[in-house]
């Protein structure tokens, strides 16, 4: 069947050998021109002077332009407008783009943009969080979330804690850099190919960097070698240079970023400073809590909006705070301007939430396990979220059950005791996780999407939507839905780019929310067409309409049948149309921005992991052993493809809370921007005994497509578990009581200082 099966990705094989085409595979039009950005490199200056009269003069340079040059708007703000593509009057970081060159290849712009001299006068930077913190520095005023009455109900409370920790950042590290071709076509029309999340947006802003409408300029693009949300808002960069560029020289203009460059330019997962303030009774239970959560935006707004909030609405995570206040700050720093990424603020506010479980277990003594379990969210009375939403159809209770049960939680508790209680130079940690995270982007506006499907006479189907593809599995899932419509073959489905010329006005792919907007809309697409040749089917098969019935690539009724491309010439004999448009808006939602109070979120994905880890004491370095998962996605349209979202998401959170580190010097410049200084976890980081099984028999109560749940981040977080594991091995080294102090991520030097704090408290 062409839903609910594991169907591989469609271009899993051309990923593997090489012949998925990206941008950079494009064969270059004649006369196409390359790009080098020059960039600020200071932290915080006012540009005194922009001399490119050196660059100029080297042959093969076409153009070198500056924020003077821009045709319209020099502003490319995602949210918030205001934020300039080309530095206008100050350089707000070090990276910070001021001019581009175009040349005829690739050496020359770079060796021009070396020769583009700037000068400037140097300000006061802002580079540290703590210190944005302290200073009350911020790109926009804090934001709350209220419920109850937390101050006199945390003065009341038997126990009250107060923690915090540092959680760092994480660079994308997509695999293809940020890359946009600039097509000039005729009557100032333009054609960017972008590497993309949201291909509206870039039209939007290359439109009036250009200063034309946007009919004028289309954007389309067939997939991403990876995105995880650093190509929602910032991929507009790199396109709008590229548009700029090709519009000043008349010609194509291809922009794509090293590595280095690209680390060194765009923003990252914003690093937080959470801190907390808990009222517990003898048991463990929330009473009442505070908490703000204090977040590196860097140098502009950017996303930080929806980052933010959705920090905010998951530093719950599983739990019930019967009286609650949550405080979000928009820091500023002279630092790149942090972004989307995979979770969106989520991850971030759920440590809060599983750190401040771990210190409650830990300085009363009693189990995390059960710390955890005692403050899940339950029945009405205890059901209410920070921001008003019940939480319905929770399902982490039973789930808990199986995945301590299928991992043999408890035995392995036992001997992991056993073995700490040796006391040797190796120690090792074990804890349980939960996530739920809440499906919708929490702009209600945002919550639609549309699909154009055509049939052609000979029964093939092309594909359109507003999703992109990134690597998550997307175009294969909407082919699959339009495929079980239809009653169809999947290879008789073609997905195909998407364009802004053929689905308008739509939404990022983001917030995991792709194949629950994109599918549903192509699924209604498809439902109209087969309507209009179901009675066509009905009348060659003399049949009553409501007997046709489409499978098997043939139209039956009865005995009697025809098949699906036949039926198609037959429609088009007919004057039938078989091309259609799809429309899909989420139901139930609606949030006030102004009160932080409504239902954001259509429904929850839940999840569990147990992670197993050793540490070496002496070192610092770590192991994972096992990681046991157990992850709700409802009736999973593709079990292959979900599974491996939440292998790599799982994977991807464990490289962030363990050992992808940005360093920044003194003077603001990032000195992890490769490979050889930042580290992503490769194969051999991944635990040797990974499980990952999906929750059985649970389709979503919510009518989503075929009532699957989304995948695409989620998973992320499961890898709190591994941190918590390793808090667990540290707490090992230290009295009873001793709460381990472990910021994220936790490097072998952390570990070790961690462990050295316990040592000495003992
Ligand atoms: N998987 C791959 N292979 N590559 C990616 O870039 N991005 C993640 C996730 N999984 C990503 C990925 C992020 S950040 C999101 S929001 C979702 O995919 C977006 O796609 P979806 O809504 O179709 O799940
Ligand atoms: Mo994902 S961070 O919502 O692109």
């Amino acid at each position: 069947s062409a839903v609910h099966h594991p169907h591989a990705h469609d271009s899993a094989l051309k990923h593997a050998t090489g012949a998925a085409r990206y941008i950079d595979d494009m064969a270059e039009p004649r006369g196409c021109l390359h790009t080098a950005l020059v960039t600020s490199r200071w932290a915080h200056a006012r540009l005194t002077g922009i001399d490119a009269s050196r660059a100029l003069e080297l042959p093969g340079v076409h153009a070198v332009v500056t924020a003077a040059d821009i045709p319209g708007e020099n502003d490319v703000g995602a949210i918030v407008p205001g934020e300039p593509l080309l530095a206008e009057g100050v350089v707000e970081y070090v990276g910070h783009p001021v001019a581009a060159v175009a040349a005829r290849d690739l050496e020359t712009a770079r060796r021009a943009a070396a020769l583009v001299e700037v000068t400037a006068e140097p300000l006061t930077p802002v580079l540290d969080l703590r210190e944005a913190v302290e200073k009350a520095h911020y790109v926009l005023p804090p934001s709350e979330f209220l419920r109850g009455k937390p101050g006199p109900a945390l003065a009341d409370a038997p126990h009250r804690i107060r923690g915090e920790i540092m959680v760092g950042g994480q660079d994308h590290f997509y695999l293809e850099t940020q890359a946009a071709l600039a097509l000039p076509q005729e009557d100032q029309d333009m054609l960017v190919h972008s590497g993309t999340q949201h291909p509206t947006e870039v039209q939007h802003l290359v439109a009036r960097l250009l200063g034309v409408d946007m009919n004028a300029v289309t954007v389309e693009v067939r997939r991403m070698g990876g995105a995880f949300g650093g190509k929602e808002s910032q991929a507009t960069i790199i396109a709008g240079i590229a548009a700029v560029l090709a519009r000043v020289t008349g010609r194509p203009v291809k922009c794509r970023l090293d590595r280095d460059t690209d680390m060194m330019v765009t923003g990252k997962r914003h690093d937080f400073l959470l801190t907390w303030d808990v009222g517990v009774d003898d048991d463990g239970r929330v009473q009442a809590v505070e908490m703000t959560l204090a977040a590196r935006c860097g140098w502009s707004v950017d996303l930080s909006p929806g980052v933010v909030s959705r920090a905010l609405s998951h530093a719950d995570n599983a739990y019930f705070y019967p009286h609650v206040k949550l405080t979000g700050l928009f820091c500023k720093t002279n630092t790149q301007s942090n972004t989307a990424f995979r979770g969106f603020g989520g991850p971030q506010g759920m440590m809060a939430a599983e750190a401040m479980m771990d210190q409650i277990a830990r300085t009363l003594n009693l189990d995390p396990l059960e710390v955890r379990r005692r403050n899940f969210y339950g029945p009405e009375g205890r059901n209410l979220t920070p921001y008003h939403q019940p939480v319905e159809h929770f399902r982490l209770p039973e789930m808990l059950d199986e995945v301590l049960a299928s991992s043999d939680y408890a035995a392995r508790r036992k001997a992991v005791d056993a073995f700490n209680a040796k006391g040797g130079v190796l120690r090792k940690g074990l804890a349980v996780s939960p996530v739920k995270f809440g499906v919708s982007f929490n702009k209600p506006e945002m919550n639609q999407a549309g699909a154009l499907l055509h049939v052609y006479t000979d029964g093939s189907v092309s594909l359109n939507h507003g999703g992109t593809e990134m690597g998550q599995g997307l175009f294969t899932k909407v082919a699959q839905v339009v495929a079980a419509v239809f009653g169809l073959d999947l290879d008789r489905i073609r997905p195909t780019a998407t364009t802004t010329g053929k689905v308008p006005n739509t939404s990022p792919t983001a917030a995991s929310s792709g194949t629950d907007l994109n599918g549903m809309a192509a699924r209604i697409a498809a439902e109209t067409i087969r309507d209009r040749m179901a009675d066509v089917a009905a009348e060659h098969l003399g049949a009553e309409k409501s007997a046709v019935v489409f499978e098997r690539n043939m139209v039956r009724a009865g005995n009697k049948s025809v098949p699906f491309g036949e039926l198609a010439e037959l429609c088009h004999v007919a004057r039938v149309s078989l091309s259609s448009t799809g429309f899909y808006r989420t139901p139930k939602i609606h949030f006030d921005r102004t009160t932080n109070r409504g239902r954001p979120f259509f429904y929850f994905a839940h999840g569990l992991a147990v992670s197993e880890v050793a540490i070496d004491t002496l070192t610092g370095e770590w192991k994972p052993l096992r990681t046991d998962i157990l992850h709700d996605v409802g009736a999973s349209l593709n079990p292959a493809v979900d599974k491996g979202q939440i292998e790599g998401g799982f994977v991807q959170g464990l490289g962030w809370l363990t050992m992808e580190e940005l360093v920044w010097d003194k003077d603001g410049v990032l000195k992890t921007h490769a490979p050889s200084t930042y580290k992503i976890p490769t194969a051999r980081d991944v635990p040797r005994d990974l499980r990952v099984d999906l929750l059985a028999d649970a389709p979503n109560e919510e009518a989503t497509v075929f009532r699957s749940k989304a995948v695409g981040e989620p998973p992320f977080m499961l890898a709190i578990s591994v941190w918590l594991a390793l808090r667990d091995a540290v707490a090992s080294c230290g009295p009873a009581g001793h709460v381990p102090k472990l910021d994220a991520p936790a490097t072998p030097e952390r570990i070790l200082m961690a462990v050295q704090a316990a040592k000495d408290t003992a």
